[in-house]
């Protein structure tokens, strides 16, 4: 089966697309290289691969028409929180109007499977730990809202089109393909634990952490507040 990866020149995505080939899978990749690495491609994967936006649905359109795609891997998003409070547009436009895009080409020329890559941000603060997936869902900024708004457009796509998905909302991915192939590099870097890397490394002075203090699952309310 040929898998379309979206944003298969990030990090996920791209060792996702190195998973899929080791399985066996026939690979393409959609990526407009805004956050993607080029070399991660062509010296690394090696795969086919177009360069583009997944909000362009003339390009979707061709390349359902020219490949038998079987699945969508959805990977290609904006990701910066703090940025999204700041720019809410920029991300409704790409993580919400692309992966509508890109859901609607997939009904019209049926293709019937998609995982899509949400996020822990759509939990907004945790009321309990550990999180579990029915945690109510209350994001508090535009990120988390925007990958919220995509879970909910799939179950209405389910219910019309029998369109499969498979939610995945990850908190932190951490880690590198173990060969050292590929590896985790954004620019600017949020994540937590490349961080805590660079600042072991002396590359950053300091790593501050935010303690939440959240209520044990089950405790009573008088309890919770003399913690
Ligand atoms: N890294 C994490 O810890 C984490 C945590 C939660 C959720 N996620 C989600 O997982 C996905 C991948 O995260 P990542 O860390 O690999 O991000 P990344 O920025 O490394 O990869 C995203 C890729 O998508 C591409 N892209 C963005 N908008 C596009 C568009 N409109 N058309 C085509 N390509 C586009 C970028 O160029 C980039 O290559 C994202 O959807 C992100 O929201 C990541």
């Amino acid at each position: 089966m040929k898998v379309l990866v979206t944003g298969g020149a990030g990090y996920i995505g791209s060792h996702c697309v190195l998973a899929l080939r080791d399985r066996g899978y026939e690979v393409l990749v959609l990526d407009n290289l805004v956050y993607g690495h080029r070399d991660f491609l062509t010296d690394v994967l090696r795969v086919n691969w177009v360069q583009g936006d997944v909000t362009d649905r003339v390009l979707l359109d061709e390349i359902f028409t020219n490949n038998q795609i079987g699945a969508v891997l959805h990977f290609a998003a904006y990701a910066y929180v703090g940025e999204s409070v700041k720019l809410p547009g920029k991300y409704y436009r790409n993580n919400v109007m692309g992966s509508l895009t890109l859901l609607e080409a997939m009904v019209e020329h049926e293709i019937p499977y998609f995982i899509f890559s949400s996020t822990c941000a759509t939990y907004g603060i945790p009321q309990a730990i550990p999180l579990t997936e029915s945690h109510p869902q209350q994001p508090i900024n535009p990120y988390g809202q925007s990958k919220l708004m995509v879970e909910q457009m799939l179950r209405d796509f389910d219910r019309a089109h029998n369109l499969r998905s498979v939610i995945f909302r990850y908190f932190n991915a951490a880690g590198a393909d173990p060969l050292g192939r590929l590896g985790e590099d954004h620019d600017p870097e949020t994540h937590l634990i490349p961080l805590v890397f660079y600042t072991a490394l002396g590359k950053r002075p300091t790593i501050a952490i935010l303690a939440l203090t959240i209520p044990p699952p089950t405790a009573p309310a008088s309890a919770i507040t003399s913690m």
